[in-house]
Formats: C-alpha cells, sequence, structure tokens
C-alpha cells in the first residue's frame, strides 16, 4: 500500500516539513542527530537536514526512500535512510538526540513496544517530538475521509496512551487539539491530533 502511494509523482503529504515539527524544532533548537521514524517520502528529515541536523530516517517503504532521497537531492543536503521494520534495525542505544514520530501509526500488537524502542534509542536530555491522529479523530475521519488517517481505533494515540508509552521522560507539552490539515494529497482537512514533546531525564 505505502510502495503504491509513494510511487506517484506527487508528494503524498507534500514536500514542506510537518508545521508541528518544524515549529518544535525552531523553539528547542535540538543539535546533534535526529532520528525521523517511519518517515515515508523524507520531508521532514530534509527540513532537519536543511536547519543542521544530522538526519537519520526509516521506513520499510522502497518507493518512500526513493522519494525521500530525490527531495533531499533537490533541496542540496544528504540524509540517512534505512529501508526495514524498525523492530528489526540495528541502530545503538542512547545515540540520537532527538526523534521524530510524525503520523506514524503502528497495529496496535507493536506500538508500544515501537515506542519503548524509540525511547531507548534517545540520549539524556534528548528529544522526542510526537504529531499523530488521536482516538477522537475518527469522527472526523468519517465525515471527510480525505483527511486521512488509520480507520482502526487502537492504532490512533490518546494523552494517556502517551503518558504510558513514554512515563519515564520529562513531558514538555502534551495536548489533544483540533487542526485544520493541508499536507499533500492524504491529509486535507479538520482532524483532532495529539501533539507530545518529551525529553529523557537523565538517570
Ligand atoms: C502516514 S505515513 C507518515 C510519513 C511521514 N512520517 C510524514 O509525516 O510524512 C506512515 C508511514 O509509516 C510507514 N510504516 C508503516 N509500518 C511501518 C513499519 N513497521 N516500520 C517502518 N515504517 C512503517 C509507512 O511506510 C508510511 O511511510
Amino acid at each position: 500500500m505505502w510502495n503504491e502511494r509513494y510511487s506517484s509523482k506527487d508528494y503524498a503529504y507534500g514536500s514542506e516539513p510537518n508545521d508541528y515539527f518544524a515549529i518544535c524544532l525552531a523553539k528547542y533548537s535540538p543539535t546533534g542527530k535526529i532520528l525521523c521514524a517511519a518517515e515515508g517520502e523524507g520531508r521532514n528529515a530534509v527540513h532537519a537536514a536543511k536547519i543542521g541536523l544530522d538526519a537519520y530516517a526509516f521506513d520499510i517503504s522502497e518507493e518512500g526512500k526513493k522519494k525521500a532521497l530525490q527531495l533531499s537531492n533537490t533541496h542540496g543536503v544528504s540524509i540517512n535512510y534505512a529501508v526495514g521494520d524498525f523492530l528489526q534495525m540495528d541502530f545503538t542505544k542512547n545515540s540520537f538526540d532527538a526523534t521524530a514520530l510524525i503520523y506514524a501509526h503502528f497495529p496496535p500488537n507493536i506500538l508500544s513496544t515501537y515506542h519503548q524502542k524509540i525511547a531507548s534509542l534517545i540520549k539524556p536530555n534528548g528529544l522526542v517530538i510526537l504529531e499523530g491522529f488521536s482516538t477522537n479523530h475518527l469522527e472526523l475521519r468519517n465525515k471527510n475521509p480525505k483527511v486521512g488517517g488509520p480507520k482502526k481505533l487502537e492504532m490512533l494515540f490518546s494523552i494517556e496512551s502517551i503518558q504510558k508509552d513514554f512515563k519515564d521522560f520529562e513531558i514538555l507539552e502534551l495536548e489533544e487539539v483540533e487542526i485544520e490539515l493541508n499536507e499533500g494529497l492524504y491529509h486535507n482537512g479538520l482532524g483532532k491530533v495529539i501533539r507530545f514533546v518529551c525529553k529523557k531525564k537523565v538517570s
């Protein structure tokens, strides 16, 4: 499904970074290495590289990688992009200064494990930046399928599920908000999202 979506000429979620991701990078100014999870066509990783971060990304889609490298070439930056299933990937623990989970929705049986692995890769004081659809988004999606997002409730986020998955982190921002999305071909209209930033505590 993802390879098919990404094999078109257009960028599925646009070629501009997600608004909240860009705002958080400007606000918290992380430096060093950032890992963009389930990064698709690379819009966030390319933005991170453009502002001087050492950008890493991964996704299961080979077509996503091709589009991401095309976008990075267009902007004259380089990104490190791995293709595969995150749970099988060999990233070094405590090695990233920040991670981004932008619309990184996974099946319920692996979602918490995914978040635990992300948490393990961040350095003490490192950041997690997340924006994703909330459980209350389904109603809006049913009214307007063009806004996109998973159809399954269990793949969506809630304030409680995020607090649980990142319980050892210092929460800097966590809210559920209604926003107007205008991202490429597949995120258009009113959506309900969780916006979250947290910092790994120094143990
Ligand atoms: C809604 S897209 C988000 C893309 C990107 N983060 C963005 O904001 O433009 C979700 C992405 O999750 C990826 N994905 C789904 N399951 C995955 C898995 N098990 N491991 C890695 N990536 C996965 C898909 O290939 C897809 O690119």
